[in-house]
């Protein structure tokens, strides 16, 4: 399915009329006269209360069919958005048109937005069977048009980043990703360079290519600079950009290897996320950074017990391979802090311990300081992201003391994992604020709820374009 979103048209003849009931079978404000065409009779039967999730198509006298959907207990931007997304999937025709725009709450036509497009979602490029593109139109009266355009922007940009970790790594090399991501930066008026196997040679990014090693397949960087007008501030993104996580000579079980082409999302998530600023024109400066490669076990791989030298900070002693996404934002960190930015982020899958902390839908942080805490905070949730900040435990620091080099990649302990992984990026970060975005739990979905859908989900793209804003002061 193709999902277009546009503002208005009233002619219900075709269409689905998208109508949100709250638990108790309450209308949703605006939808009161059309909930009186929905027989109790018929929703009674149908188990239909209105919770979130559910939906029922029921009779008419305009539209061709009424689909109700579940708000659950509360209209706000989340209930309305799982909404738009539940209704964009249940929906049979290919017009639609949502009241849910017109439920009186702040954001509504961004959450119809968001949840119709994403929640819409599908990756079909390797499915042979079926249509090709089953396009839905969705058309929202009473929408705030310029919200609704950028959240079409940035859910595009969402769709991009998920594209690109839902496809196999078989055909998304480093190499290919970094021409993607180079094209898509460059369309949207970004400085893109790729920095191939010599010019990462050249600049001496020695854990890059500690964790490269060991792939047939060489390794490539991403840097993209956006420098608009009137910027006050520069914030560097880096995103872990593993094309497959073997685990390298520390090499994974099978069923934990499964989903590891997942392990680029950190770097699907800073591009897309940094094509979205660029697009919508937020006045603030950009540097993304993306170090891309394999994590693989060929002959030549990284041995436990090999120490890598990154191109600043700390000289590394690799006792686990498959600690490897710290290793190559050990570089991007160190290339992005040469940009003197005012603040950096990194995006990463990084820790499995950060997965069993939080679960599958939430996603953790951590702050150098508070004032970098607090934007993330507010950012995720105007962004309506789940994201949770967890503790810099500077006394577990002592964990990761080598004795042949200045830091081991690993504490070698079972506990506090995700802790100790921040701790170790941490002394990459130059001293400059910054922040650490875990998301191995939520940038894959086992399930489809709302505006997620199975596979990559392309968590955090929304909170950095409110990262964005909140720097540039809008
Ligand atoms: N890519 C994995 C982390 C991961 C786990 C991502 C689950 C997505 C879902 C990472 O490179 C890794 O293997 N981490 C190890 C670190 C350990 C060796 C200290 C882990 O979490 O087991
Ligand atoms: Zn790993
Ligand atoms: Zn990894």
């Amino acid at each position: 399915m193709e999902v277009k979103v546009a503002p208005a048209d009233l002619d219900l003849s075709d269409a689905t009329l998208v109508v949100g009931v709250l638990e108790g079978l309450q209308p949703a404000p605006g939808s009161e006269a059309d909930f009186a065409h929905a027989d109790p009779v018929l929703m009674e039967a149908a188990g239909f209360e209105g919770k979130a999730k559910q939906t029922l198509a029921v009779p008419h006298p305009e539209a061709k069919t009424m689909l109700l959907v579940g708000l659950g207990s509360e209209v706000d931007f989340e209930s309305v958005r799982a909404a738009a997304g539940n209704a964009v999937r249940a929906a049979r025709t290919e017009r639609v048109v949502t009241r849910l725009a017109a439920i009186g709450i702040d954001g509504a036509s961004r959450a119809v937005t968001e949840g119709s497009l994403l929640g819409g979602y599908e990756f079909r490029t390797y499915k042979t069977n079926g249509p090709k593109v089953k396009v839905t139109f969705v058309e929202v009266p009473d929408a705030d048009e310029a919200e609704l355009e950028a959240a079409a922007r940035v859910s595009r940009s969402v769709i991009q980043a998920r594209d690109w970790v839902n496809t196999p790594a078989v055909d998304l090399s480093p190499s290919q990703l970094a021409e993607q991501m180079s094209a898509v930066l460059g369309d949207a008026g970004i400085e893109v360079e790729v920095w191939d196997e010599d010019r990462i040679a050249e600049e001496k990014l020695g854990a890059l290519l500690g964790v490269a090693a060991g792939s047939a397949r060489p390794p490539r960087l991403v840097k993209a600079t956006y420098r608009p007008e009137g910027a006050k501030k520069h914030v560097a993104l880096v995103g872990k950009g593993i094309t497959f996580d073997s685990g390298g000579l520390s090499i994974k079980s099978a069923n934990f290897m499964e989903d590891m082409k997942v392990d680029m999302s950190g770097a699907a998530i800073v591009v897309a996320a940094a094509e979205a600023i660029a697009s919508l024109g937020i006045p603030v400066a950009v540097t993304v950074v993306a170090p891309l490669t394999d994590n693989a076990v060929g002959g030549n791989a990284t041995r436990p017990g090999d120490v890598l030298r990154p191109v600043k900070g700390p000289t590394i002693e690799v006792l686990n391979t498959d600690a490897e996404g710290r290793l190559i934002l050990a570089d991007g960190l160190g290339v992005a802090s040469m940009e003197d930015p005012d603040l950096m982020i990194d995006v990463a899958t990084l820790t499995g311990a950060m997965h069993v902390a939080l679960g599958d839908r939430v996603a953790g942080y951590f702050a150098s300081d508070p004032e970098a805490g607090e934007l993330i905070r507010t950012a995720s949730s105007r962004a309506g992201e789940p994201f949770w900040e967890m503790p810099l435990v500077h006394e577990y620091r002592k964990s990761l003391d080598s004795n042949v080099a200045d830091i081991k990649n690993v504490s070698g302990g079972r506990y506090g994992g995700a802790i100790t992984a921040a701790l170790f990026l941490h002394e990459y970060a130059d001293g400059r604020p910054w922040v650490h975005m875990d998301i191995a739990g939520p940038a894959f979905s086992k399930e489809t709820y709302g505006d997620v859908v199975k596979g990559g989900t392309g968590v955090g793209v929304r909170t950095l374009v409110e990262v964005a804003r909140t720097l540039a002061g809008e």
